[in-house]
């Protein structure tokens, strides 16, 4: 009897000492607003986390504490906490919370989008900058790359001809998705008439959709098994319809190899390459998984910031004939818009940047999560909770940018402020060892593109310019509430 009562006692301490333990790292976390049971702060986030997490932030502090259902998220909202986490603690704060429409196939483990930062996450990100961070392999398919623009010029010439409307977005999006496939595989994947049902277009959207909405078994996962609003199922779905296409691509391109035919010096080659290599362990199922999370990261981000750098330009006609001047200075004798040349035309930079300030494409980042117990400022934050950085409220912040709701590309002008990661009032690409390896391609992919829709055409809107619906949804990335529509009208040079 005394045995039972020594053990049922120490059970009693422990359970006592667990609680204290937790109080006490509770205690220590940043502040936050008090949430409900159960459901913790989730009323407080509303359709638009990013706007309401920037609110909240002002009155509990540049570090705050949210919970939503089991899940503990630290917000930073200001430049010098988002350096306390991508810079300072880089290493403690690189995992990944992955959602359960992407565990779907079990492969997130391999996936450079979802994998903890560890040995074979450099690996994979090694392989990936073995080509994207080469400049000279990059301009190895940019005639491939304006191909691309010249069919786009084309569908839209026979737009203006009928005096039809055009969803920028949508097109933006088909041409940054043959951008996408022409890097990595040398040809197109989708055309810009068809809707393209059951093809590339519908699967990356499908995916972009269900991976940025909000899934209650993530903060409930015991629902997980139940898929209350059936986004493991349609994720599932997308995932195998991916899987089987990568794969057919890439046995393709293993034959071509064996063959001895010249090879495409695209990123599939530099890829098989590189898994070729002895010392490495980067094998086929990588690249297969690789390949899907490029087209998922590089798209909808690409389109996404194009058709708001365009949404901008139409209502500021004065910048428009500023970018379509300085376009005109680099135009070949055959009319074209090279690549390479459109790099460092400084207007066209400066709106493209200031179109990521003001429009970011992923406001709150990829979210991330302490691998280690971490102290960020004075406080100390457990393992294993996630980290959102809200780069949208950042880059809006009074105290680093003058008038910081008007749209005003001459702030960038000789101004050094880049998106490189080391200015951390500007993060559209994230920064540290998790920063986005897609600014190079990114950079060349938006630029052809609103260089070649500004030179090549004027544009009629539907409506006065003052009806311009700014409003953007939540998702995955900030898309715009309402299509961008507008009629190309061809110019004859
Ligand atoms: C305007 C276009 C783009 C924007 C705004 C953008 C933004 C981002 C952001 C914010 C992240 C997350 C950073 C973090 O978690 O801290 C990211 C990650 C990533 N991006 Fe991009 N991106 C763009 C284009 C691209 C392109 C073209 C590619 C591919 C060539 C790409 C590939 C990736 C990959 C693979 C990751 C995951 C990196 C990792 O977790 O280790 N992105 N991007």
């Amino acid at each position: 009897m005394e045995h039972l009562v020594l053990v049922l006692s120490s059970i009693v301490f422990f359970f006592i000492l667990l609680h204290c333990i937790k109080l006490y790292r509770n205690r220590r976390m940043p502040p936050g607003p008090t949430g409900l049971p159960i459901i913790g702060n989730l009323l407080d986030l509303g359709p638009k986390p990013h706007e309401s997490l920037a609110k909240l932030s002002k009155k509990h502090g540049p570090l705050m504490t949210i919970r939503l259902g089991s899940i503990t998220s630290v917000v930073a909202s200001t430049p010098y906490a988002a350096r306390e986490i991508l810079q300072r603690n880089d290493e403690s704060c690189s995992g990944r919370t992955v959602p359960d429409s992407v565990a779907v196939m079990g492969c997130h483990d391999v996936a450079v989008l979802w994998i903890s930062a560890n040995e074979e996450w450099r690996t994979i990100r090694k392989a990936l900058n073995s080509f994207l961070t080469h400049q000279h392999k990059l301009d190895t398919l940019r005639e491939l790359r304006e191909n691309v623009v010249d069919g786009m010029l084309d569908f839209l010439r026979e737009s203006g001809r009928k005096n039809e409307y055009v969803d920028i977005g949508k097109l933006a999006f088909a041409v940054a998705l043959n951008q996408m496939s022409n890097t990595c595989l040398s040809r197109d994947v989708t055309s810009y008439e068809s809707d393209d049902i059951g093809g590339f277009k519908t699967a990356v959207k499908t995916l972009m959709e269900l991976d940025g909405k909000f899934n209650i078994a993530d903060i409930f996962p015991v629902l997980k098994p139940l898929d209350p609003q059936n986004i493991r199922r349609q994720a599932k779905e997308a995932y195998v319809w991916f899987d089987k296409v990568t794969e057919g691509f890439i046995s393709e391109r293993l034959k071509h190899r064996v063959s001895k035919l010249p090879r495409f010096g695209d990123m599939l080659d530099s890829l098989l390459d590189y898994s070729e290599e002895k010392e490495t362990n980067f094998s086929l199922v990588h690249i297969k998984i690789l390949l899907v999370d490029l087209f998922l990261a590089g798209t909808e981000t690409s389109s996404n910031t194009t058709e708001w750098a365009m949404t901008e330009l139409l209502l500021n006609p004065d910048m428009f004939s500023k970018v379509r001047k300085e376009v005109s200075t680099i135009i070949e004798k055959d009319g074209k818009i090279k690549e390479a040349k459109i790099l460092d035309l400084p207007y066209l930079n400066a709106v493209i940047k200031e179109t990521m300030r003001l429009h970011l494409s992923v406001p709150l980042l990829a979210p991330h999560k302490t691998e280690t117990e971490v102290k960020l400022g004075k406080y100390i934050v457990p393992q294993n909770t996630q980290i959102l950085v809200n780069a949208w409220a950042i880059a809006r912040d009074p105290e680093y940018w003058d008038n910081p709701l008007m749209f005003k590309p001459e702030r960038f002008l000789g101004n050094v402020v880049d998106y490189k990661g080391q200015h951390f009032e500007f993060i559209p690409f994230g920064s540290g060892r998790r920063m986005c390896p897609g600014i190079p391609l990114a950079h060349r992919v938006v630029s052809l593109m609103v260089a070649s829709f500004v030179y090549h055409f004027d544009w009629k809107l539907p409506h006065a310019r003052e009806e311009m619906d700014m409003n953007d949804i939540f998702g995955l990335t900030l898309l715009r509430a309402t299509p961008l529509m507008a009629t190309p009208i061809p110019i004859n040079y």
